[in-house]
């Protein structure tokens, strides 16, 4: 444990609590273990940046800021690109996302710990230009829980939370839209289950999603309406298929 005790050494106070041996015991092996590797690294590093050895398991809870944005699913993007296996892959490289901007698709930086650190702490600084729509977080220890817990996913020792993005093709019939109808400011949705709900024009959003945990094709879902509600989004697998769904008719 003479990693360990380095570290301690030198560290100011602030983050003592991540070094003693009763967290150690606490984490699962593999982790203390990628704790200890990655804070001898820390140690060699010339900034006081990418302390590592946060605890996953608080950085769940950290990534409730991520989660309107990013999936930890793989290949599952949002806003924002799937963060799934995410360290040791290049900025601006997630397989699938064509979103990125040109400044993140032109950054040389992978991403690590550190560069991690950099970017959640001021994401403006590390790649001025990128899109991301996230001010950062300014507290340490929190960022280096969040890090901790994407590279516990990113390496499969912490199952993805966040995001659960519904999985439109095994939507049941409640939800499977048959038939929609479109007279004066209303549309009149069916439902395979055979209810017809109405809804204001404006009130209905339509979408698709063409990734495979988008619907059938031809079988439109439903999403976000509660009993009672007065809004309804209806997602379709393809942008041609909305207008050959919706017959106005009065
Ligand atoms: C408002 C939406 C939004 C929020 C909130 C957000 N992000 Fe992002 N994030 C994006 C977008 C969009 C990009 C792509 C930016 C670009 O290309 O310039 C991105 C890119 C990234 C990347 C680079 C990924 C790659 O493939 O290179 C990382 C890492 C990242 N975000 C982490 C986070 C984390 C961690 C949080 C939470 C603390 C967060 N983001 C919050 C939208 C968001």
């Amino acid at each position: 444990m003479k990693a360990a005790s380095r570290r301690t050494s030198r560290n100011d106070g602030k983050h003592r609590k991540v070094y003693t041996a009763a967290v150690l015991q606490r984490a699962p092996k593999r982790l203390a273990m990628i704790g200890i590797a990655a804070g001898v690294v820390a140690a060699a590093m010339p900034s006081g940046a990418a302390e590592s050895g946060g605890d996953a398991k608080r950085g769940t809870k950290v990534f409730q800021a991520c989660v309107t944005c990013h999936s930890l699913e793989p290949d599952r993007h949002m806003t924002g690109p799937s963060l799934a296996q995410l360290f040791g892959r290049k900025a601006g490289s997630g397989k699938g996302f064509l979103r990125y901007s040109d400044a993140m698709l032109k950054a040389d930086i992978v991403w690590n710990e550190r560069t991690l650190d950099d970017w959640l702490t001021n994401p403006g600084r590390l790649i001025p230009g990128n899109e991301m729509d996230f001010a950062g977080i300014p507290n340490q220890s929190a960022r280096s829980d969040l890090i901790a817990y994407l590279r516990a996913v990113s390496e499969g020792s912490e199952a993805p939370r966040g995001p659960r993005m519904p999985r439109l093709k095994s939507a049941q019939a409640d939800d499977v839209v048959k038939a929609i109808r479109y007279c004066g400011d209303t549309y009149f949705v069916t439902t395979e289950a055979g209810k017809t709900m109405k809804i204001w024009e404006f009130n209905v959003r339509l979408k698709t999603d063409s990734t495979e945990f988008g619907p059938h094709p031809g079988r439109p879902v439903l999403v976000g309406v509660g009993m009672g509600s007065d809004r309804a989004a209806i997602v379709f697998s393809a942008p041609d298929e909305i207008a050959k769904l919706i017959k106005t008719s009065c």
